[in-house]
C-alpha cells in the first residue's frame, strides 16, 4: 500500500489499511473541555484516510441502521432530501432493520440503494463511512458501542443508555476508541432557535432562559430522562455549562404523572428554568431568552410550525415562522443535523454535538430520576 499523494504527515503505518492524522479531527465543541487525542478516523473499512480535502472529494457512503418511524421521518427524510439537494456529496448505501420489510420501504421511499437485516452483513458488504443508528433506547448502547469499536463514525439517538451507568460506559467506549460520533439532540439545530440565539447574542449577555416542554399523555417514568434531556441540552445549548442545579418533581394529587421544574444555575452567571409538563394536554415547547431590554421567544407546535419573536425597547422588532410548505424535519433542525454530520465527515472533523458534549445533559436528567424514585 503506498502513501497518500498529498496532504499531511500521516503519523501511524498503514495497520489494516488505516492511516491517523494526529491533526485531523481533534477539534471540540466550544465546551471548555479539553480536545483529546485524535484516533484513525476510518472512511470504509481498508480505505488510505488523506486529511486535507480528501473528504471534500469523494462521496460519503451512509447507512441507516434502524427503520422504525421516528427514522423514516426524522432522519431518512433529511438524509434524502440533502442527497438531492446535494447529489455528489453524499450515497445512501443501505438501510438496516431487523424487520426486513421497513428496511425495505426506506429503500423504497427514500433512495437507499439495498435493504438489510443483519447489521454484521451490512457493514461486511457496504463498508459505509458513516452510520446514522436509531434504534430503541435499550440498544443504544449495545449499537453505538458496536460501532464506536469498528471505527465507524456514527449518528446516535438520545438519550444515551436506559440509565446513567448505562451512558457512562458509552462515553468510556467513545473516549478509548475515539470513534467521530453525534448524538442526535436536534433542539441545537432549530434553526429559528438559532436565529434567535444569534440575534439575543447581539444584543449582549443572556440574563435568564426558560424552556417549557409541554406534552400531552405522556405518562412513562422515564419521561425525564428520555424526553426531558432535550429541554436540559436546549437550554445547556443556548447558555454554556451548567454550574450547579436543582430540581423539584411535583406529582399533585390526581395527576397522571410526575411533573417537573429544573433551576440552573450556568457557569457564566446566568439562571435558566426547564418546565417538563408531560400531561399537560397539548403538546409544544418554547424556549426564551431574557437580557438586558430584549426578550427572545421561540415557539414550536413540535414540529409543524415554530414561530420566533424578539423585542426590544419596548416593541417587537423581529417576528418570523417557519414556512408552512415546508417539511418539518427543516423546522426541528433534523435536516441541520444531516448537514453537520455529513460536512464533518467531509472536512475529516469530530462532528457536534458527540457523546461527551451531550453527557452532562443526560447526567442531569438521570440524576433527577434517581433521586425522585420512590418520592413521587
Ligand atoms: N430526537 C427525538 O425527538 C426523538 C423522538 C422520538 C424517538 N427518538 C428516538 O429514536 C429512536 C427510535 O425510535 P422509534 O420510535 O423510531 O422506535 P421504533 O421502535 O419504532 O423503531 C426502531 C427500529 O429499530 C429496529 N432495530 C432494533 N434493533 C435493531 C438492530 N440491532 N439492527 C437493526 N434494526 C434494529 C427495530 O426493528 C425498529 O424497526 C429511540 O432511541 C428514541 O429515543 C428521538
Amino acid at each position: 500500500m503506498g502513501l497518500p499523494e498529498s496532504g499531511r504527515t500521516l503519523s501511524a503505518p498503514p495497520i489494516g489499511g488505516l492511516w491517523r492524522d494526529e491533526s485531523c479531527w481533534a477539534g471540540r465543541p466550544s465546551s471548555g473541555i479539553p480536545a483529546r487525542q485524535a484516533k484513525p478516523f476510518r472512511f470504509g473499512a481498508g480505505m488510505i484516510v488523506q486529511c486535507s480535502d480528501f473528504g471534500r472529494n469523494r462521496m460519503i457512503r451512509l447507512a441507516l441502521i434502524g427503520c422504525g418511524g421516528h427514522s423514516r421521518q426524522q432522519h431518512a427524510a433529511p438524509l434524502a432530501r440533502y442527497a438531492a439537494d446535494h447529489p455528489k456529496a453524499v450515497r445512501l448505501v443501505a438501510a438496516c432493520d431487523l424487520d426486513r420489510a421497513r428496511a425495505e420501504r426506506v429503500c423504497d421511499e427514500f433512495g437507499f440503494a439495498h435493504a438489510y437485516s443483519d447489521l454484521n452483513e451490512m457493514l461486511e458488504r457496504e463498508h459505509p463511512d458513516g452510520c446514522v443508528c436509531i434504534v430503541p433506547v435499550p440498544s443504544i448502547v449495545e449499537l453505538g458501542a458496536e460501532l464506536f469499536r469498528r471505527g465507524i463514525p456514527c449518528v446516535i439517538e438520545k438519550p444515551p443508555g436506559v440509565s446513567l451507568e448505562e451512558a457512562e460506559s458509552l462515553a468510556e467506549v467513545a473516549r478509548a476508541t475515539g470513534t467521530p460520533n453525534m448524538v442526535s439532540v436536534n433542539r441545537r439545530f432549530i434553526p429559528l432557535l438559532n436565529r434567535g440565539i444569534a440575534w439575543a447574542r447581539d444584543r449582549g449577555p443572556i440574563f435568564r432562559v426558560r424552556v417549557s416542554l409541554l406534552r400531552h399523555g405522556r405518562r412513562e417514568p422515564e419521561f425525564v430522562w428520555s424526553t426531558g434531556i432535550h429541554g436540559i441540552d436546549a437550554a445547556r445549548h443556548i447558555v454554556g455549562e451548567v454550574a450547579k442545579w436543582e430540581a423539584s418533581v411535583h406529582r399533585t394529587p390526581g395527576s397522571a404523572t410526575a411533573w417537573y421544574t429544573i433551576r440552573m444555575t450556568f457557569a457564566n452567571g446566568c439562571r435558566g428554568v426547564v418546565e417538563l409538563a408531560p400531561t399537560a394536554g397539548m403538546v409544544e415547547e418554547s424556549y426564551e431568552l431574557l437580557g438586558e431590554g430584549w426578550r427572545v421567544q421561540v415557539v414550536s407546535t413540535v414540529w409543524e410550525s415554530v414561530t420566533l419573536r424578539c423585542w426590544r425597547d419596548g416593541r417587537l422588532e423581529l417576528e418570523t415562522a417557519s414556512r408552512p410548505d415546508q417539511p418539518v424535519f427543516f423546522n426541528c433542525g433534523a435536516y441541520d443535523e444531516v448537514v453537520e454530520f455529513v460536512g464533518a465527515l467531509k472536512a475529516g472533523r469530530s462532528p457536534r454535538p458527540d457523546l461527551e458534549a451531550v453527557l452532562p445533559s443526560a447526567r442531569i436528567g438521570f440524576e433527577i430520576a434517581g433521586r425522585s424514585a420512590g418520592t413521587c
